[in-house]
């Protein structure tokens, strides 16, 4: 039984997650260069990607599994007049057809399961993908102090719990290497991918190691498993 639990967004106290990330902007033009009209921000939390996306004419849908930041998305998109349709779910069980969306972006959100969760959940993004469309995720990795030292509860051999306060407290994050990478998106051809530490993001501190992927949907879907060969 793979465990999701939403981020408690009552609690959040930093502005990081209201300032669209430098990425977004690059995927705005880039996506809008190829006449990609159909966008979901898997795991939109507050919608900063949403909102961007939206104002900047895509059709627009923002999925999260926090009905808190689900409502929020709502009334910012109704108080700004933005058409969006959020949606709540969980992002291992997408509610969308197959091929629906040109692009994807799940940015700080996939990891938030363990490992057999993570592998439903590209699944899923690759199935509700257009062949040649394009995703853009990030994804933990193991360099990151959270996996190597922190000594949080073992959930799997990719996965631990953070113990921590704030809005992503007991929430499983699974963390990735290269090699994963690899077998998980085996269905994807790689544009980028980057191994990025963060320091300071938006004047605050913020320590982390991710990897960030831009891959295009290849014609055959592949179903994949990180843990077989
Ligand atoms: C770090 S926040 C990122 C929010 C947004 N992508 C951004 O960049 O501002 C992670 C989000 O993923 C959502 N999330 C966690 N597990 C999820 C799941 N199983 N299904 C859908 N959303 C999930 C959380 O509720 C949270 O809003």
């Amino acid at each position: 039984m793979i465990k999701s639990k939403a981020w408690d967004w009552s609690i959040n106290k930093s502005g990081i997650w209201e300032i669209p990330s430098q990425d977004s902007y690059y995927l705005v033009q880039r996506w809008k260069e190829k006449n990609y009209v159909r966008f979901l921000d898997l795991g939109c939390g507050l919608g900063r990607h949403s909102f961007q996306f939206a104002r900047a004419g895509f059709s627009t849908f923002a999925f999260d599994l926090s009905s808190e930041a689900i409502d929020y998305v709502k009334r910012i998109a109704i108080r700004d007049s933005l058409h969006i349709q959020a949606d709540l779910g969980d992002m291992t069980n997408l509610p969308y057809e197959d091929s629906f969306f040109d692009c994807v972006l799940a940015y700080n959100v996939i990891s938030h399961t363990d490992t057999t969760g993570i592998a439903k959940v590209v699944t899923e993004i690759e199935r509700v993908l257009k062949v040649d469309g394009e995703m853009f995720v990030s994804l933990c990795s193991k360099n990151a102090w959270s996996y190597r030292d922190a000594g949080f509860p073992v959930l799997d051999e990719n996965t631990v719990r953070k113990i921590e306060d704030g809005p992503e407290n007991n929430i499983p994050h699974f963390f990735a290497d290269r090699t994963l990478i690899g077998q998980l998106f085996s269905g994807f051809e790689v544009e980028n991918l980057r191994h990025i530490q963060d320091m300071v993001v938006n004047k605050e501190e913020y320590e982390s190691w991710h990897y960030f992927l831009l891959g295009i949907r290849n014609r055959d879907q592949k179903h994949r498993n990180p843990g077989q060969s």
